[in-house]
């Protein structure tokens, strides 16, 4: 009986072969690109080599990022937009959900809009786009927002309203229209409506009547953001550098996710039109952080653009704490992943499950530092080593100004050295401020404990803060509100409570 066969094969196919082991990192030629034409990111974890991102070689320019709160995901998306700035001239639009990169931006000498607060997007606006494209992403919107799918006759009558009030107001359905003609709004298409209902004809009122509720959510007096003539220009925002489209100031989640879906069907038709061009770099980069509703539904534009890859002129960055909340279809179609710490099991099953990578590179991400991460690319061309590497380390940029809150003396000394955590929090002053009024700090409160951080570098101990805090009797309330705005873990709160 033969146990072994031999075999003839080719020296070629033999090389192919991993008889042992993988080479756990890609080799140096891929992770090291032209520092003219690539972002440098940090150093890989085993062989110590400089990672610089390049997209040139990849399916797509599209980045996903996930990791638990104080990971480090805002920090990387920060110096990605920096860094393509001077690489690439890119041009940011952050569709910024919590308005967590308003000081940020602003420090940095960008635009701020802040929709709710006296600018409006009109989201019957065309931009160069055939009506009846419009209406079918407007009724897109509406399905990932609400329950209309569910009744086919509201949703005809929402459809054919949005219809006729293009054609009352000039418009041909199925041509691109004339550039300078003022597009109708939510309210024409209630109005139309209402006259319907007041005719009496129809044979469904109560249809016609919750049609009209519904669409009247986005019109009402002072929460008309959606429902007025444009006061913003998406596609010029596109070309100004860095801006932030601050959403944390519409009431809810519902608005704050149709802007979203606007801002992305806007930008992705303009870019359209430009089409992809490899050499040209980057024109845009459009950021979605903490951006569920828009990353999970598969009917989202969010998804289309990381499918349709290289269409476009910009790059897409989908950012969130929670991996669950990102459709598998965005982990699976970007080119690159980073994936920073996370620690539930059910959150690594899912993306382990999307990504395929190995245990060894799971049981590393389950125990990272802040700035650590485990980095995924897809390569144009097939490739003989893993696609999945561990970076040490990601070398950001520093905010110029940061006030710094040192948390290091409640941590422990095992969490100090497994780095698991960051040691300090970092604000610029707008910001910090910014937060000290939320929770209902004094003015002259503020003034002391600015004059007190600048007598000492800039930097405070937590412990002091809020030790100041309760001598000018801020609540407790308020107090776990602000630890909490920081994320700082629920344990951690609980030791600077007991502690102070
Ligand atoms: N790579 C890094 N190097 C140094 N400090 C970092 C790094 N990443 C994050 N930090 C610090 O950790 C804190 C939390 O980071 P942040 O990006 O806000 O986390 P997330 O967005 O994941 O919640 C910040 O104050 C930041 O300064
Ligand atoms: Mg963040």
């Amino acid at each position: 009986m033969t146990i072994i066969k031999f075999q003839h094969i080719m020296s070629n196919d033999v090389a192919k072969r991993a008889f042992l082991s993988r080479p756990p990192e890609p080799p140096a030629g891929v992770l090291l690109n032209d520092p003219f034409q690539s972002i440098y990111i940090g150093i890989t974890k085993i062989f110590k080599i400089p990672f610089s991102w390049s997209f040139l070689n990849l399916t797509n320019p599209h980045i996903c990022v996930v990791g638990i709160t104080g990971a480090g995901k805002s920090y990387f998306v920060k110096t990605l937009l920096i860094r393509a700035s001077y690489i690439w001239n890119s041009n940011a639009i952050i569709i910024d959900w919590a308005g967590e990169y308003k000081a940020w931006v602003k420090q940095s000498g960008g635009i701020v809009v802040s929709l709710g607060k006296g600018d409006y997007l009109n989201i019957m606006d065309l931009s160069g786009m055939k009506p009846l494209d419009r209406v079918k992403q407007i009724m897109n919107s509406l399905d990932i927002l609400t329950d209309i799918s569910m009744y086919a006759e509201q949703r005809r009558l929402t459809d054919e309203a949005l219809e006729q009030c293009y054609l009352n107001a000039g418009f041909a359905l199925a041509e691109i229209p004339p550039p300078d003609k003022d597009a109708p709004t939510i309210k024409d298409a209630i109005s139309l409506l209402e006259e319907k209902l007041q005719e009496g004809t129809y044979t469904y009122p109560a249809e016609l009547e919750n049609t009209i509720y519904r669409l009247r959510q986005f019109a009402r007096e002072g929460e008309d953001y959606f429902a007025r003539k444009s006061t913003l220009d998406l596609a010029k925002l596109a070309s100004s550098g860095l801006v932030s489209i601050d959403l944390s100031t519409l009431p809810d989640e519902k608005f704050r996710a149709l802007a979203g879906l606007f801002i992305l069907q806007t930008l992705k038709e303009k870019m359209r039109t430009e089409g992809w061009s490899g050499s040209k770099g980057l024109k845009a980069i459009v950021v979605l952080d903490e951006a569920w509703k828009i990353a999970s539904d598969e009917k989202s534009d969010a998804i289309m653009i990381v499918r349709e890859g290289r269409k476009y002129q910009f790059g897409l960055i989908v950012a969130s704490q929670n991996p669950t909340d990102i459709h598998e279809a965005i982990f699976s179609n970007v080119g690159t992943n980073f994936i920073l710490r996370i620690k539930f099991e059910k959150f690594l099953d899912y993306i382990q499950g999307s990504l395929n990578f190995s245990n060894f590179i799971r049981s590393e991400i389950s125990k990272f530092g802040v700035g650590q991460a485990a980095v995924e690319m897809a390569f144009q061309t097939s490739l003989r080593f893993p696609e999945t590497f561990v970076l040490q380390q990601i070398h950001g940029e520093e905010p110029l100004y940061a006030y710094t809150v040192d948390i290091t003396d409640i941590l422990t000394q095992p969490e100090l050295q497994a780095n698991i955590m960051p040691r300090s929090y970092e604000f610029e002053k707008e910001e910090l401020r910014n937060k000290f009024i939320e929770y209902n700090i004094g003015s002259n409160e503020i003034d002391s404990i600015f004059k007190t951080l600048d007598e000492n570098q800039r930097s405070i101990k937590m412990l002091d803060l809020i030790r100041i805090f309760k001598q000018n009797n801020i609540t407790v309330q308020n107090i776990m509100a602000f630890l909490k705005s920081l994320s700082i873990e629920d344990v951690i709160i609980t030791r600077i409570l007991s502690k102070t």
